[in-house]
């Protein structure tokens, strides 16, 4: 039995040896492949998805463990693909499968085929190995491309020449796999990278797989290191090629990584952050605006994502106005209109200065964080009127309790009596 195959999530195995029954019952054959087996190997991930290959056709076989498990399917039949929902494990099921990549870049014709094949059509040895789920075999690992020993002595290699021409957002993978298990690029299979670089395989790609895969890249645990990376291999002209990314832009990644360390905890009962939005502002936040609009546009940005991204953009050098300000109610009113993921951004770009820094902090630490007492009912009960004026009242109480530092709620009653007379209305 493959090393580490006993260690996968208990759950997870249960499943497997459920499906290698299932299988020998219909006389199908299945095997465990890609990554998942990769990461069994390495013993990285306990609570794996389950990538399956079936000599046999997958949807049927799919409908057959998704009614066993009872549980949802959904099928892709372009690709004779299934995946299969079972609680806490996603199974996608694929037809043992040729690839045949017609235009560089364009998304291959599919014909069924062996396992064999299936592992040939694939992007590096890594993820090649396959775990035999037969019955008799169970558990036995399958390793025609040499994976083991590339897993060993750490590199990625890319099975053909043409890997990266078929498929140019492989380069990008393996940037990540680099990042995420400290790999390196085997010397043949970067000079390839380079090459299809140099043939601009990377604009065959559709844009929205580009956008999936710089997601992927700066989810990654050093996205600093990863995007430095895609600058030596690729460079950014495949997102637009008015990207200028230069020493200083490492710099502030840099310093986008130790804001969010110290933050995100901080951050984090209040609203999850998407940090890989504020690393890739790194690019973005010196486009022309039209040019950003349209690059978001194109590579298929979520609308929150892409006000995130415009708010930046825009408004990050009116920043400055945050070094010289008389209260702390004023920092107020300009920061909390923004999304912590701008907010961060402005933080490590004026790093530096120690004022600007310093409100920011200010606002992340302490302001941002303060809420006032008193509610419309308590409005109601000190016979204040009009209601429509309720909302101006409560906003202007913030403001006072912001500067004055206001305890309790008395304190609080006390202020916005006084600043309902000063409007004169009674
Ligand atoms: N694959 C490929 N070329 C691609 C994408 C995927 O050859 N452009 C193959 C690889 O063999 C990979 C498998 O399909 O292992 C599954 O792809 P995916 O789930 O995207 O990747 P993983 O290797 O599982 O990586 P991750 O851990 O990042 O999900």
């Amino acid at each position: 039995m493959v090393h580490g195959l006993k260690k996968i999530n208990k759950e997870a195995f249960d499943i497997l040896v459920i499906l290698s029954k299932l299988a020998h019952k219909k006389g199908a054959r299945l095997y465990l492949i890609g990554g998942s087996v990769r990461d069994i190997i390495l013993g990285t991930n306990s609570n794996i998805d389950l990538d399956i290959v079936v000599e046999d056709d997958a949807i049927s076989f799919a409908e057959h463990a998704a009614s066993h498990f009872k549980c949802e399917i959904k099928k892709h039949e372009t690709f004779r693909t299934a995946t299969v929902f079972v609680p806490n494990h996603k199974v996608d099921f694929a037809t043992a499968r040729n690839e045949e990549y017609k235009k560089p870049g364009a998304l291959p014709t599919v014909s069924v085929s062996h396992l064999k094949d299936d592992m040939a059509r694939r992007d590096f040895t890594i993820n090649t190995m396959a775990v035999d789920l037969n019955e008799k075999t169970f558990g036995e690992l399958i390793d025609i491309c040499g994976g083991q020993k590339d897993l060993k002595s750490k590199v990625l290699r890319a099975l053909h020449d043409a890997s990266f021409t078929d498929d140019a957002t492989r380069i990008l993978r393996g940037i990540r796999f680099e990042n995420r298990f400290g790999f390196k690029f085997e010397s043949h299979t970067l000079k390839l990278a380079k090459d299809a670089i140099k043939k601009r395989a990377l604009l065959n790609i559709h844009p929205h797989r580009l956008y999936d895969e710089m997601k992927l890249i700066l989810d990654e645990p050093d996205p600093v290191k990863c995007l430095k990376r895609v600058d030596d291999i690729c460079g950014f002209d495949f997102l637009s090629n008015e990207i200028k990314f230069d020493k200083d832009d490492v710099l502030l990644l840099r310093r986008i990584a130790k804001v969010l360390k110290t933050y995100r905890a901080k951050i984090l009962d209040k609203r999850k952050i998407t940090e890989w939005l504020v690393y890739f502002s790194v690019l973005t936040y010196k486009l022309p605006k039209r040019t950003l609009s349209s690059m978001l546009k194109l590579y298929g940005f979520k609308k929150g994502e892409e006000l995130i991204l415009l708010s930046i953009n825009k408004h990050l050098k009116a920043m400055a106005k945050l070094k010289k300000l008389s209260t702390p109610s004023k920092i107020f009113k300009i920061l909390d209109l923004f999304s912590y993921e701008a907010i961060l951004f402005f933080l490590a770009y004026y790093y530096e200065d120690k004022n600007i820094a310093g409100n920011i902090q200010l606002f992340l630490e302490e302001l941002s964080g303060i809420k006032v007492m008193v509610r419309g009912s308590d409005l109601i009960r000190l016979n204040i009127v009009p209601v429509r004026i309720y909302g101006k009242l409560l906003e202007a109480l913030l403001y006072a309790k912001i500067d004055k530092r206001l305890k309790d709620k008395s304190a609080e009653i006390s202020e916005i009596m006084k600043i309902y007379k000063k409007l004169g209305i009674q």
